[in-house]
C-alpha cells in the first residue's frame, strides 16, 4: 500500500513525539514534511528527520508539501483555524485536544469538516487507546460491574514539571480545558451518556500566577449525565511524587479502577526506606502506547476511507463541557448543559 503522506505541525512537548512516531513507528505512513514556529525546534528535526522538509510557516507546507494528511500538535487556540486550513487543502486532519477553546469556532469548524466528507478529521483524545482504559471500556460494556453510578477521575501533573506548566500558562486555556478534558471525553466515552450539569471550586493553592489566568492550581468538578451517572473530576499542576492519571468506575456490582498508583513498572524497591514503586513522570512515559495506537488508527482511516473512532464532535463535546465547568468555577455557580443543543447541532 501506498503510504500516506503526512507533515507534522508543532514539535513542541508533544509534537516532536508525534513526529517521531510518524517517522519511525508506524505502517503505511511517511513523515513527508515538519513544521514549527520556533526555531531551535526547526534545527533539531534537520537532525532527527534528515531529508525530510523542514517549514517555518503552515500555510507554505500545506501549499509545497504534497501532503495527504495533517497532525496537529499547535497551541489550543490554533486548532480551528488549522483544522479549515487542511481541510481547504484537501488533507485528512488529527487534531490534538481540545478542539477549540471558544464554542463558536468548535461550531464553526464542525460545519466545515460536514463540508469535507471525504476527509477524516479525527480528534487526539489518546485515553481511548490506551489498553487499560480500553480493557475498563470492554468490561463496563458487558455488564461487568452492573449499573455505573460514579466516576472519579484524577489528571494532575507531576510537581517537578511545574515550571513548564507556568510557562505554558497563557496558552493553556485553563485547567478544565487543557487537562480535565481528558476526563470529561472519558467519562462520555465510559458512561456513553452526555453530561447534564457541572458544578466546580478549586483555586491557587500553591502558585497564584494561576489566578491571573482566572485559573486554579487545582481544580475540581461534580457533574450529572443523563443517564443519572455521577462524574467527579480532579485536575491540577502538582502531584508531589509524579503523573497522577487515576480513574475509577463504581458500579452496582463492582468497580474497575486504573492507575490508583501511577506506577512506572513492576519494579518495587525494598529497603531502608520502606516498599517503594516507581512512579511515571509525564504523559509521554504513561501514555506511549496510546500515542502510537491513536495515530496508527488515525493513518488506517485515511488509507481505508474509514470514519475516525474519535469525531470533531467528540471534540466539540469536549470544549462544551470543558467551558461549562470553567464558567462554574469562576462564578461558583450550577451551570447546566442542554441535551439539545447536541442534536440540533448534529444535524
Ligand atoms: N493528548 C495529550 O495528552 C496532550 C499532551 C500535551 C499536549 N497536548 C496538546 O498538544 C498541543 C501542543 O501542546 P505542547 O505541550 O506540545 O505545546 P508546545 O508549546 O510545547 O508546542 C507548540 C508547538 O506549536 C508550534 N506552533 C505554534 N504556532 C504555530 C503555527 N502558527 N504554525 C505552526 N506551528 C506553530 C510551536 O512552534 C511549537 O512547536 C496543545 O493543544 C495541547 O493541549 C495534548
Amino acid at each position: 500500500m501506498k503510504p500516506l503522506r503526512v507533515g507534522a505541525v508543532g514539535l513542541g512537548r508533544l509534537g516532536k513525539f508525534h513526529a517521531e512516531t510518524l517517522a519511525f513507528h508506524l505502517r503505511d505512513a511517511e513523515l513527508a514534511a515538519v513544521c514549527s514556529v520556533t526555531p531551535n525546534e526547526r534545527a533539531a528535526a534537520e537532525e532527527s528527520f534528515p531529508g525530510t522538509p523542514v517549514f517555518a510557516n503552515y500555510e507554505r507546507m500545506l501549499a509545497e508539501a504534497a501532503l495527504d494528511a495533517v497532525v496537529l500538535s499547535t497551541p489550543s487556540d490554533c486548532h480551528c483555524a488549522h483544522i479549515k486550513m487542511a481541510l481547504a487543502a484537501g488533507q485528512h486532519v488529527f487534531c490534538e485536544k481540545p478542539l477549540g477553546t471558544r464554542e463558536e469556532e468548535c461550531v464553526e469548524v464542525m460545519a466545515c469538516c460536514r463540508a469535507h466528507p471525504n476527509q477524516v478529521v479525527m480528534l487526539g483524545f489518546m485515553r481511548r487507546f490506551d489498553p487499560s482504559y480500553r480493557e475498563v471500556k470492554r468490561r463496563l460494556d458487558a455488564g461487568e460491574i452492573g449499573r455505573p453510578m460514579l466516576v472519579r477521575s484524577y489528571s494532575v501533573d507531576p510537581a517537578a514539571a511545574i515550571d513548564g506548566a507556568l510557562a505554558y500558562l497563557p496558552h493553556s486555556a485553563g485547567q478544565f480545558l487543557d487537562m480535565a478534558v481528558h476526563d470529561f471525553d472519558l467519562a462520555r466515552w465510559l458512561l456513553d451518556s452526555e453530561p447534564v450539569s457541572v458544578v466546580a471550586g478549586g483555586g491557587c493553592y500553591a502558585h497564584e500566577a494561576f489566578a491571573a489566568h482566572d485559573d486554579g492550581d487545582h481544580v475540581g468538578a461534580f457533574l450529572k449525565f443523563e443517564n443519572q451517572a455521577m462524574l467527579f473530576v480532579f485536575a491540577g499542576r502538582m502531584a508531589a511524587h509524579g503523573y497522577q492519571v487515576e480513574t475509577e468506575v463504581i458500579g452496582t456490582e463492582g468497580s474497575l479502577r486504573v492507575g490508583t498508583v501511577p506506577q512506572r513498572n513492576h519494579v518495587e524497591i525494598l529497603d531502608g526506606h520502606g516498599v517503594r514503586r516507581l512512579c511515571s513522570q509525564g504523559f509521554l512515559e504513561r501514555f506511549e502506547t496510546a500515542y502510537r495506537d491513536e495515530l496508527q488508527a488515525f493513518v488506517q482511516c485515511c488509507l481505508e476511507g474509514k470514519a475516525a473512532p474519535v469525531t470533531v464532535e467528540d471534540g466539540w463535546c469536549g470544549t462544551r463541557i470543558a467551558l461549562a465547568a470553567q464558567r462554574a468555577y469562576r462564578d461558583d455557580s450550577l451551570v447546566r448543559l442542554p441535551l439539545t443543543a447536541r442534536g440540533d447541532l448534529a444535524k
